[in-house]
């Protein structure tokens, strides 16, 4: 099966694409990517000539749950520190090696920098580049200069970058979202207004990862002090989520580039259901490699054909239906909590939640000539479960299952 997609009248291999990040630094990196099959990647955040871009070091955070199992991370580094001389070379290089795979150049520039943004679009399509994506939503340190972020929080300088861009673009203009604002759909809808041919989203959500409370100093700590930074990985991926299907219920059939938290084929579907036609990955990479994408493909594969379909394409925008007003959920659907016996670990973790944080429902029954083990078994009294389902969230053997009960 064929993973190929088209998105902005681009055709992508497959929808597996680099996004704008450290794994995208130089042009050899972006090769190797595509020699590990990316469909495609955007190039790291270029700016404008003579632009100055020191990093401060170290630039990294996270937030593990347990010993290192990542899920939250936090980034406060800045846009490319390579010219764009030096980028225009590489561009040419990459796409002559690899012509079938789509090349995106990121550029940034101030919000009212119109010839900073037009000489970028011109020159980068002229080096071979397939599209432009326009970074209007890094969170920090480019907006205390006028870029990034700063750019998408206000739907007319949104307009106003766009219109530049799409003057002069020969080749299709995408435009990157923040996530840092009340309602995305309104940059969304400047965009689309002034010529952009989709939008990506989402951009770093602006963060305090957290406190070394020995010391009371920030994360990261750079010689002591920290500034806000941008959060990316699993952590933000309900936040991406709910952004890219308000942009696609708001804008049906508008090409949407989906990043934030794909780490693996289900959450790579998960967003193609909500609407996105193009999956950026970052945090996963930085973690696993450019490798992390061969399960990626394989799972969507597999899925495509257990479900009976022939193309990616397919499942876009598929749950986007199910997504309604709060007031037209069905009150009187009751499921109940049904504990699998068998299966539980008697650690009462259900019961201590269901009795201080929900119905005292849960009881639990001391069977006395038991060994001690299973001496504490669960019961769910159901004229009293709510169906809440926070048993089943905290239950560690996933031995809880949340199911409508037909009365005999
Ligand atoms: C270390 C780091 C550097 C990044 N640099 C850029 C950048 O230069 N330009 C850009 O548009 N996005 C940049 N991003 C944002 C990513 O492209 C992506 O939108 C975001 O991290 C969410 O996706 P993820 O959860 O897969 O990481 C960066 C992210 C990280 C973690």
């Amino acid at each position: 099966m064929g993973l190929a997609i088209e998105f902005c009248g681009i055709n992508f291999p497959n929808p597996f694409t680099l996004a704008s990040s450290p794994a995208t630094t130089t042009g050899e990196m972006i090769m190797r990517g595509f020699a590990a099959g990316w469909g495609g990647a955007v190039t790291k955040t270029i700016g404008p000539p003579g632009e100055h871009i020191a990093n401060v070091s170290p630039r990294f955070a996270a937030l593990h749950a347990g010993k290192k199992r990542m899920y939250g991370f936090e980034n406060i580094e800045l846009i490319s520190d390579r010219t764009l001389e030096i980028w225009l070379e590489e561009c040419r290089i990459i796409k002559d090696r690899y012509p079938d795979r789509v090349l995106i150049a990121s550029i940034m520039a101030a919000g009212d920098a119109q010839a900073d943004w037009q000489e970028l679009t011109s020159r980068l399509q002229d080096a071979g580049c397939d599209m432009i994506e326009c970074n209007l939503g890094c969170p920090h340190g480019m907006p205390e200069r006028g870029m990034g972020a700063v750019c998408s929080q206000n739907p007319e300088i949104t307009a106003n970058i766009t219109k530049w861009v799409t003057d002069v673009a020969k080749v299709p203009v995408i435009v990157k979202l923040s996530p840092n604002i009340t309602d995305i759909t309104l940059p969304a809808l400047s965009a689309r207004a002034r010529g952009a041919a989709g939008v990506s989203a989402i951009n770093t959500v602006n963060v305090l990862l957290g406190i070394d409370i020995e010391t009371f100093s920030p994360l990261p700590t750079v010689a002591g002090k920290t500034a806000y930074g941008g959060y990316s990985g699993p952590a933000v991926r309900p936040i991406a989520l709910k952004m890219i299907s308000d942009i696609a219920r708001k804008m049906p059939g508008f090409p949407l580039s989906a990043s934030g938290g794909i780490a693996g084929w289900q959450s790579a579907i998960e967003f193609l259901l909500v609407g996105a036609r193009n999956l950026q990955v970052c945090t996963a990479v930085m973690l696993h490699g450019f490798g992390v994408l061969k399960p990626m493909l394989r799972g969507l594969e597999n899925y495509l054909e257990r479900h009976g379909f022939t193309r990616p394409e397919q499942i876009v925008g598929l749950a986007l239906t199910k997504i309604v007003e709060h007031s037209r959920l069905d009150p009187s659907y009751r499921p109940k909590a049904l504990i699998d016996a068998i299966n539980c670990v008697r650690c009462d973790m259900c019961y201590v939640a269901c009795a201080d944080a929900a119905y005292q429902a849960i009881e639990i029954l001391h069977e006395r000539f038991a060994p001690v083990s299973e001496r504490r078994v669960p019961i769910v009294h159901l004229d009293r479960c709510t169906g809440c389902s926070l048993c089943a969230h905290v239950c560690p053997a996933d031995s809880i299952a949340i199911k409508e009960v037909k009365e005999s």
